[in-house]
């Protein structure tokens, strides 16, 4: 017998142990600090050891709690970032998606998935009132912008026979990370990619666009795309999705929406997202506001030949053999991915157990919390509200305090004592420049209750940093 086989019995009792321990875990979850007491070297010697030459069985097993007691916990009180903290009903769609192990390359080796996929980002995308765009799962929002892009620059710059020529990007100055990241990828060069200013609400300002357009052609540039963000990462903003695809259509450029954020909030906020629909391409994360472990990431797109052409390169070996389009459906014709895990399974089943009326109501809750906060900050003397709450970001920060030196370097001293206090996760942004603490909710556990705790938590944690005489700068 190979000695990787495990019989059924032995199986069953691994399985309900893990079972059993993540139910544990996630009764235990509310109690748990944000962020465990740990530091680098005590993690890493926690989890040192070489890989044993002979199996352990399922003593195995036992070092899985020591995994979990020294993680992050997907806490209702975790607000930092943009992540959704895991959906269990999902996570056990997953479980099954990595035993049937499926390999979503094309129909031919996964026709069920490959159905199930094709059919939940249809049922996805009208949902979204966004009828008939079609894509495929991937990694993340930062992949799902990089496919994007690249479909941009193959329908306007071809650049996949003989390489990559300048061609010009908008995106506004609140755009993500991402963005710039997959410029450079795409040999465009992050030059290329030229930020228009934002209003006071930090959404793309247009006329600033149009010139930038009109600056451009008239030095000889060759304009050719125009991301717009759809709930910016620092604010959630939402550039103005109507308008930015009029100037799009006008100037034949091609408009890819970052929608990793916020655009799946447009289940339960619509009127928030006119112009959605008129996107060529569109970002969506699952695993930040559908709850979805990760990964789960989405590219949408309008027009399949230009997917085809962006990513359509195959070797025999993968050829479709049948003749019916549904069977001869291949995913790498369309995305980046070859081999693709069942990313669907997860996504399906979480939305079949639910209903789409359940996940509606959990980014209203969010929302919610989100003006919650920013209503507790307006209360607090000590701290300001940054930026308008358009959606479940809220960026904040202590006021100066005499004494205590730089604004800036005060609140991130703050920021480390709350993360060292544990009780409530925060993380950062900066915006004109200065050093912000934010909350974002896109975390289905939370309660109005945790949210009440984030400005005493705050106001605590500066109270030891003054008492510390921390910062000095
Ligand atoms: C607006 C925006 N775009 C893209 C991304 C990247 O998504 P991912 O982390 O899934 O790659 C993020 C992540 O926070 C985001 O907020």
């Amino acid at each position: 017998m190979n000695p990787l086989q495990i019989n059924d019995e032995n199986y069953r009792a691994l399985a309900q142990r893990v079972v059993g321990l993540s139910c544990e875990y996630l009764g235990a979850l509310p109690q748990l600090r944000t962020f465990p007491q740990i530091t680098g070297t005590s993690v890493r010697d926690a989890l040192a050891g070489a890989l044993p030459e002979k199996g352990q069985g399922a003593v195995a097993l036992d070092a899985l709690a020591e995994v979990l007691r020294l993680s992050r916990p997907p806490s209702p009180r975790f607000f930092g970032y943009v992540l959704g903290s895991g959906e269990p009903v999902a996570a056990l769609g997953d479980y099954l998606a990595s035993v049937l192990n499926q390999n979503l390359t094309a129909w031919r080796s996964a026709p069920a998935a490959v159905t199930l996929e094709r059919q939940t980002i249809e049922s996805l995308a009208a949902a979204l009132h966004c009828p008939g765009l079609r894509g495929s799962f991937c990694g993340g929002g930062s992949l799902a912008n990089l496919m994007g892009l690249a479909m941009a620059r193959e329908a306007h710059v071809p650049a996949n026979a003989q390489g990559a020529s300048l061609g010009i990007v908008y995106a506004s100055t609140e755009v993500h990370m991402s963005i710039p990241k997959a410029m450079a990828l795409l040999g465009l060069g992050r030059e290329q990619l030229h930020l228009v200013p934002v209003d006071q609400d930090f959404r793309m300002d247009v006329a600033q666009l149009e010139q930038a357009i009109a600056a451009d052609r008239a030095a000889g540039r060759r304009p050719f795309a125009v991301v717009a963000s759809s709930g910016t990462v620092n604010t959630g903003s939402i550039d103005p999705l109507p308008e930015i695809a009029a100037v799009c259509r006008a100037q034949g450029l091609w408009l890819h929406v970052d929608g990793a954020y916020g655009a799946l909030a447009a289940l339960a906020v619509p009127e928030r997202f006119a112009g959605l629909n008129e996107a060529d391409s569109l970002s969506l994360d699952p695993h930040k506001w559908l709850y979805q472990p990760l990964d789960c990431g989405l590219l949408l797109y309008r027009d399949a030949a230009a997917a085809r052409r962006a990513f359509s390169f195959s070797g025999e070996y993968v050829r479709p053999l049948a003749e019916d389009p549904v069977e001869a459906f291949a995913f790498f014709d369309e995305s980046l991915e070859l081999s693709r895990r069942f990313r669907a399974l997860k996504l399906w089943l979480s939305l079949n157990y639910h209903g789409l009326e359940a996940f509606r109501c959990a980014i209203r809750e969010d929302l919610k919390h989100a003006q919650q906060l920013a209503h507790h900050v307006r209360l607090s003397e000590r701290l300001e509200l940054c930026a308008p709450v358009s959606l479940s970001a809220v960026c904040f920060r202590h006021r100066p305090v005499p004494g205590a030196g730089d604004a800036d370097a005060f609140n991130a001293a703050v920021l480390r004592r709350v993360l060292e206090r544990g009780r409530i996760y925060l993380s950062n942004a900066t915006l004109g420049g200065a050093f912000m603490l934010r909350a974002c909710f896109v975390n289905h556990r939370t309660t109005d209750e945790d949210v009440a705790q984030v400005v005493p938590e705050v106001l605590a944690a500066a109270d030891e940093v003054q008492a510390s005489g921390r910062p000095q700068r």
